[in-house]
């Protein structure tokens, strides 16, 4: 949530600046600006909306400035409007300020700040923190100094970065909670929430830990901790290709992320299967395999699509390796205080790997001694850094707000992991290379339903004016249908729920009339035949039948309005072919609502606040 971009060196600071923005729009895109020294003073211009309309607004301006810092907002305080957007200034407008993260006693901060008469003029909880580092300064600390100062009485998260025109030299950048990395250049430096936002310039990135402050000079940096000690800082190199975060032709990036599922599947798996010992290698967990194996339960904690990959998970992990697995949302799972035990295994799943509440519950969990291990997509993200032992899904930058090719890539990784714990256990050779063989032919599956994506945006036509949705599966591919559903939601803003198949009767079905369109997850499975008297109850009451099928079904045309038919697989890899066929529908509907698929109402990305 909220991007942050920072330049310091030569160059005209204001296009790296508005580019970096565009690469970070994902994170929020209620507001832009930017935060610039010109002539020794502090500018400031922001703008309602997206990054373009800044842009717009800074190309009529002639600017010459090689220091400044910008920001794109997704609103937690106040409205999403000029004076709420960043930065913010001092009131003597020497200093500017944008945030990332949530103040939580801010009203406390502010009712101090405004009795030492401090003005504010905005609703927002950054704007205090601007205030309070001012009245260091005020006491004749340095920026630095009252930056950390400001911060030691600050309560909640934070990534920021400040400039001043008391100190024209130095952006000064801080986090806890709220990804920052710095990127280091050749008499340059650049600071952002995210590498994205700098691989046109460096591949060598800085990343910053929590309670840790920079300052950033064009030509070095200085991190301290919060207690002012001298800290040094590894830099590592990157290696994201500039068409990982391109549209590559596509119109939107979530087709482009759909689409793209044969190749990012394929990497996820790519030097980890092993044909001749029916096994896979994962380095990420090598050492502690044994640990894991001989846990007495597993616990999987997440948000969203990576919570319903976890759900999945718990099928594959009891199925084949029998230890006992809880799935939890991360959210809920910080907050009650859960029982661990030092044999537990803990996975956090987060194609983010910043996602405030799994990785709150993550330090939770750590406290208390179990084996933490993160299943994270984006590298070097705070989940992958802080966990025991991990495994990345390696599936390339996701832009598109809807999660598409992170969730298949978090299902092969989960497959991975439990083939390599029940090989430890008892699976014998011969079904972990039968595992190995259908891992292997899913590319090529997942390929053929991508080419049914004429006939689903056909389907998708006749869904654009549905007011609800039902998505139903058993098993499997219960899972499935609540990812299918929170698709649809959230990028077409129907409203749609997911339920086990076998739970209709107990309360959704009394929403059957011929106006509900139920989407039916219905493989050939050992279910099958109790997924097919649910699909005849809702035909008799009329209700529109959507079916997910086996190629090879020719009864469920019969039954169903419309059907989708797709390959087979075993049990355990069924969800990574049926959900392609409803990113695909979610897709159309909303394209064909007119609504902007990328970036949603509502939503960003990467939920770095609570
Ligand atoms: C849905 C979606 C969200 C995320 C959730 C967790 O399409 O993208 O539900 O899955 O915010 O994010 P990560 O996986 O980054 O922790």
């Amino acid at each position: 949530m909220c991007g942050i971009v920072g330049y310091i060196g030569d160059k005209n600071s204001v296009p790296i600046i508005i580019e970096g923005l565009k690469r970070l729009e994902y994170r929020g895109y209620d507001s832009a600006g930017v935060g610039i020294l010109e002539n020794s003073h502090v500018n400031v211009v922001k703008k309602v909306g997206k990054v373009s309309i800044l842009e717009s607004e800074m190309t009529d301006r002639p600017i010459n400035s090689t220091v400044g810092i910008g920001h794109t907002r997704w609103a937690t305080h106040g409205a999403p409007t000029e004076e709420n957007a960043h930065p913010h200034f001092n009131n003597d407008k020497t200093l500017c300020l944008i945030h990332n993260g949530i103040i939580e006693n801010y009203s406390v901060l502010k009712k101090d700040l405004l009795k030492k008469g401090y003005e504010f003029y905005s609703e927002t909880d950054t704007e205090v923190l601007v205030h309070l580092i001012d009245s260091f300064l005020k006491k004749g600390n340095g920026l630095l100094k009252s930056v950390r100062k400001a911060l030691v009485e600050v309560e909640g998260t934070y990534g920021i970065a400040v400039i001043s025109s008391l100190e024209p030299d130095k952006i000064i950048a801080a986090r806890r909670g709220s990804p920052l990395v710095i990127g280091v250049g050749n008499n340059e430096n650049f600071i952002a929430s995210d590498v994205t936002a700098l691989i046109t310039h460096t591949s060598q990135v800085v990343y910053l830990d929590d309670n840790e402050v920079v300052e950033v000079y064009k030509d070095k940096f200085k991190a301290k901790n919060i207690k002012d000690e001298d800290i040094i800082k590894e830099v590592h190199e990157v290696t994201i290709a500039l068409d990982e975060i391109s549209k590559g032709g596509y119109p939107h990036f979530m087709l482009k992320e759909i689409m793209e599922q044969p190749e990012s599947i394929t990497n996820s798996m790519r030097g980890r299967l092993i044909q001749e010992d029916g096994i896979s290698r994962l380095g990420g967990i090598r050492n502690q395999i044994d640990r894991i194996a001989n846990s007495k339960r597993i616990i999987i904690s997440a948000c969203g699509t990576s919570w319903h990959a976890g759900l999945v998970g718990e099928y594959m992990l009891e199925q084949y390796t029998g230890i006992p697995v809880e799935v939890e949302y991360a959210s809920e799972f910080r907050y009650r205080n859960p029982v661990i035990n030092k044999d537990d295994t803990l996975i956090f799943i987060s194609q983010s790997g910043e996602t405030a509440d799994t990785l709150a519950a993550m330090k939770e969990a750590k406290k208390k001694g179990a084996l933490i291990l993160g299943v994270c997509n984006v590298v070097g993200s705070s989940i992958a850094r802080e966990s025991d032992a991990g495994v990345y899904i390696h599936a390339g930058p996701e832009i598109g707000v809807a999660s598409t090719k992170a969730f298949t890539s978090q299902l092969i990784v989960l497959a991975l992991i439990t083939l390599l714990i029940a090989r430890r256990k008892n699976l014998s050779l011969v079904d972990g290379q039968n595992i190995i063989k259908e891992l292997e032919s899913i590319p090529g599956k997942v390929q053929r339903i991508l080419e049914l994506n004429k006939e689903i945006e056909k389907i998708a036509e006749d869904f654009v004016d549905a007011k609800n949705f039902l998505y139903l599966g058993r098993g499997y591919n219960f899972p499935v249908a609540l990812e299918g559903a929170l698709k649809l939601k959230e990028i077409s803003y129907i409203h749609a729920e997911g339920y086990p198949a076998a739970e209709m009767k107990h309360g959704p079905i009394a929403l059957i009339d011929e106006n509900m369109p139920t989407v039916f997850l219905a493989p050939h499975d050992s279910v099958y035949d109790k997924i097919v008297s649910n699909i005849e109850e809702v035909k008799a009451r009329k209700g529109k039948i959507i079916a997910i099928a086996s190629e090879n079904d020719n009864t469920i045309d019969n039954l169903a309005d419309y059907s989708i038919k797709i390959p087979e697989t075993i049990r355990m890899l069924m969800p990574v072919l049926n959900v392609i066929p409803l990113q695909l529908l979610s897709y159309h509907i909303a394209v064909k609502k007119g609504l902007d698929v990328d970036q949603p109402r509502n939503l960003a990305k990467s939920v770095t606040v609570e």
